[in-house]
């Protein structure tokens, strides 16, 4: 019997506003089992971090969200799953290029452009992860953006060629459900350390702002709780959430 969770059933509309808010709508409920995929060739409303959408290409990339009840996971550990989803993507793009990095807390960049974008919805019941929908949009077979997208690449114009969205879905979902299935056996180390080791950035000293201060510092990795570790060149190591310290370089 095939054990797999990610990608079990993938469910594909050719349109929807928002695969997360479509899987929102109906998640904890019969109507959808763990891991179901739910894939559109367009959204009306992609939803991006914060207040940003997500803009992308009718057809030509991947807007999906899979569904999961990791409810052996405590709310503060809900950083491992921004880590598996990151790491199901960079495992996927490094069959095509080795400069995959993860842009803290979990852009996916080739080299110094931001292919992909993972947007992780939990709901917490009773100190556990409920439900969580893990929304990834990534760039495909877009051969142009609009300007006020900020360093975007797609795939194609680092291979040359077109990829089969599909077949890529279906990657994306094996590498995943590999990380999936190490957290549910709470390898929480070895997701760790595979993290830290793709983060953008990483021992690079470079110059940071957190409210009116700039500073230089060192990335050492994440805590358990997703904040990011700095070291400062006096080597004081210090943890910031997410909005807490902004990232200044090329600027
Ligand atoms: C980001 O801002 O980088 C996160 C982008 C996440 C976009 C994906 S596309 C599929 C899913 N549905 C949404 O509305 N957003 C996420």
């Amino acid at each position: 019997m095939e054990k797999r969770i990610v990608g079990k059933e993938i469910l594909k509309f050719s349109s929807l506003d928002s695969t997360n808010d479509h899987c929102r709508k109906i998640a904890g409920t019969s109507a959808i089992d763990e891991g179901t995929v739910v894939w559109a060739d367009k959204q009306l409303m992609g939803r991006g971090q914060g207040s940003n959408t997500w803009e992308s290409e009718s057809g030509q990339n991947l807007t999906f969200s899979i569904v999961l009840y990791p409810r052996f996971l405590e709310a503060s550990d809900q950083f491992y799953l921004s880590m598996v989803a990151s790491l199901g993507l960079t495992d996927f793009l490094k069959e095509f290029m080795k400069n995959i990095y993860i842009k803290w807390p979990n852009d996916i960049y080739a080299g110094d452009r931001k292919i992909a974008g993972i947007l992780i919805e939990n709901s917490v019941m009773e100190n556990r992860i409920d439900n969580s929908i893990l929304g990834i949009g990534i760039n495909i077979n877009q051969d142009s953006f609009p300007k006020y997208i900020p360093n975007p690449v797609s795939l194609k114009q680092i291979t040359g060629y077109r990829a089969e969205p599909g077949e890529c879905l279906e990657k994306i979902c094996r590498y995943t459900d590999h990380w999936y299935a190490m957290l549910q056996k709470e390898e929480k180390t070895k997701i760790k350390n595979r993290y830290t080791k793709h983060l953008y950035g990483l021992d690079q000293l470079n110059r940071y702002r957190k409210g009116e201060t700039i500073f230089k510092a060192y990335i050492r990795g994440v805590d358990n709780f997703g904040r990011l570790a700095l070291e400062d060149d006096k080597g004081e190591t210090r943890y910031f959430g997410l909005k807490e310290v902004e990232f200044l370089q090329n600027k």
